[in-house]
Formats: C-alpha cells, structure tokens, sequence
C-alpha cells in the first residue's frame, strides 16, 4: 500500500534513508569492516582481473557509470560501463580474466540476463547487482550483491538507484582493501562518510521538497530542458534527465557540460532551462565556465551545488544548495533533489505518475 503517500514513487522516495541503511548495515561490521555474504571473490582472483565490465539498462546502467568511476579508482584497472542492448551484440574482449559487473532491480530484464548469458559463455566471472531475491540475474551469477531497497512498485526507479549506488561504493571498498590498491587511512574515512549518509539523504528530501516544486512549476511548460554536469555530475544529469522524461514527457538531455560547445549549444534559445549540477569540486570551474556560456545565449539556469560556492549565484538565475559530503558520494545527494523535481514535475502536468504512458516496471522483451 502507499500508506498515507499520495504515489508509490514518492514513499518509495522517502524510504530511501532506510533502504540505504539496510543495504549498508547489513555489509558492515562493528569494527567498520565491509563484509560481502554473497561475493566469493579471492584476493588472487581480483588480481587477476585485467578490466571489468559493468552492464545494466536504464537506471541501472547511470549506477553502473558512477561504479566505473570509483571501481577504477579504488582498483585502479580499467572499467568499461555500458548499455546491455548494446553489449550483448558487440564483440567485446571477455575471457577469464574479465569480471562482469550485471545491475538490474529486478533482475528478469531480458538485455541485460541475455549480456549475462553471453559474458559467461566467454568465461568471464560475473558478479550482479540486484534487488530481487531468487531473480535470473540472481540465480546465474557467480556472485551476489542484493541491494535491500525493498520491493519498488512505482514504474520509476528511485530507491534501486540510491542502494545500487551504495553497492557499488562498498564492492569499491571491499575490492580496493583486498587488492591493497586503496590504503587503509581511506578506507576508514569512506566508512565513515558512508555511514552517515542516510542521514543526509533524510535531510536533503524534506529541504527539497519546496524548492523543487517551484522549478516543477517552472519548468512544465518547457519544449525542452537541459542538465549538466562533469564527472560524476554529468552521471548523475544523465539520470536526473531520464527520470524527468519518462514522468513528465518533457524532452530533457543530459550533457557533459564541456562537450555543449561541440555541437548542442545551437539548441539552447531564449528562456530554455538549463540544470546544470556542480558539486564536484576538482572541477568547479570549468563547470560555472559553461553554465556562463549557456546564459549568454539566454538559457534559463538553474544550478546545484554545496553552500561553499556561493559565488554560482552571479552565474545563475537559481541557486540551489544540497547538503555536502565528500565529491564522490555526492551523486547520493544531488538525485534526491532531481527525484523530486520529476516528480513533482509529473504531478504538476496532471500525469501518471507510478504508471508513466508506455512503460512497463520490468522490460522483459528485447
Ligand atoms: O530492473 P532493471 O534494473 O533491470 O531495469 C532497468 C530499467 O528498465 C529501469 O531502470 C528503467 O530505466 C526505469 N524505469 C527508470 O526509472
């Protein structure tokens, strides 16, 4: 039931402090040492590994690129993230020393079970990534990582992406510990951070609640819409745009923001809005820099970002500040606030918002 929720999707949002908690709790020890049930992977075996693939759709496939980006620098081997539909046709170079990361919530998509069939059959080693007990994905890998979101109803995925995501992290921690690619000092601090990070997550929905109705209001009347961002930004603009299309059928694009100029930039017009997300802070710069070209060719900008860059207010039309953590969990944060503003986006056009038109919750055909 939706208990008192007025859509699935929004309890579903707001059981996302809990899911995260349970998919992190149950992996941790009381020294804060990551502990993986499922995962039979031997310090040999890891390190004998010379490149890994991660595999997904959708959803699943935007957790997976934020995995390529914190596996290859806790493993420091090369990740290669990509769409099933796409890797079950290619000739990619798997053998035994190739691990194969699957992700799928439900664990029956038929891409991505058929990339997994596929993987196998070459001899690589495949670890999944789902949220379904007993699911296909679950039952023919050689390794298991159940995300405990708990059973997702609404069409969108929310709480799938958010626990996907914290696997990741910890299959990033527990490898990295195993290979010794990631020192112990960093080790202690990411567990740390991670271990308050539903706590931030609970914060940033009830501050996001407000603001994100208003750009809900904003924003519904638009042709078209634009997010971007750098590094694990421009991830996450590509999950905050898919979420806004399949809701409010609003064209919505993700760019990396430094590839705009390249092309893209033509369609930005008087009034368009533009998201740009800059939480990075390595690259902070270079992400204002683009937000600045966008508005000159008068885009409408909205930008997200931490309360230490207060100076984005004389770029943008809008600020809005989420709470801060470290650069690399940061996408756990900044999509809450993207979450909501689908959603009440949807809402705001009078759609269906568990049921989007011409989606199914588990895409079983090819
Ligand atoms: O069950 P799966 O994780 O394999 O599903 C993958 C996609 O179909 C799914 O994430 C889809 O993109 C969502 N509707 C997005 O909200």
């Amino acid at each position: 039931t939706k208990e008192g929720y007025d859509h699935f999707m929004l309890k579903e949002i707001y059981q996302q402090p809990e899911a995260v908690r349970n998919t992190l709790n149950r992996r941790l020890d009381e020294n804060g040492e990551v502990y993986l049930e499922g995962v039979h992977l031997t310090k040999e075996m890891i390190e004998s590994f010379n490149k890994i693939y991660i595999v997904a759709c959708g959803t699943a496939y935007h957790a997976g690129l934020i995995g390529k980006s914190v596996l290859e620098k806790a493993l420091k081997i090369t990740v290669i993230a990509d769409v099933a539909s796409e890797f079950r046709y290619n000739d990619n170079l798997i053998d035994e020393q190739t691990l194969v990361i699957v992700v799928s919530q439900s664990g029956e998509t038929a891409d991505t079970l058929a990339s997994l069939r596929e993987a196998k059959a070459k001899g690589a080693r495949i670890l999944s990534i789902t949220n379904v007990v007993g699911s296909a994905v679950a039952r023919e890998s050689d390794d298991l990582l159940y995300t405990w979101a708990g059973p997702e109803i609404a069409v969108a995925s929310t709480k799938a992406y958010t626990t996907q995501l914290i696997a990741f992290y910890m299959l990033a921690l527990y490898f990295g510990k195993l290979k010794g690619s990631l020192d112990a000092h960093s080790y202690k601090e990411h567990v740390i951070e991670l271990q308050s990070i539903d706590d931030s997550i609970e914060d940033t929905i009830s501050q996001s609640m407000e603001i994100a109705k208003e750009i809900a209001e904003e924003i519904k009347e638009a042709p078209s819409l634009f997010y971007l961002g750098r590094g694990l930004d421009y991830y996450t603009a590509l999950e905050a745009s898919l979420k806004l299309k399949e809701l409010s059928y609003i064209h919505a694009e993700a760019f990396a923001a430094g590839e705009l100029k390249h092309g893209t930039i033509a369609l930005i017009e008087e009034g368009t809005p533009v998201i740009t997300l800059a939480t990075q802070d390595d690259i902070y710069e270079k992400t204002v820099s683009n937000i600045k070209s966008v508005k000159a060719r008068g885009a409408y900008a909205i930008g997200i970002t931490t309360h230490k860059h207060k100076d984005m207010e004389q770029v943008c039309d809008k600020v809005i500040y989420i709470n801060t953590t470290t650069s690399t969990y940061m996408p756990l944060i900044s999509v809450i606030l993207t979450q909501l503003i689908a959603y009440y986006t949807s809402i705001a056009k009078g759609n269906d918002v568990d049921k989007p038109r011409n989606l199914a919750k588990s895409v079983t055909v090819e």
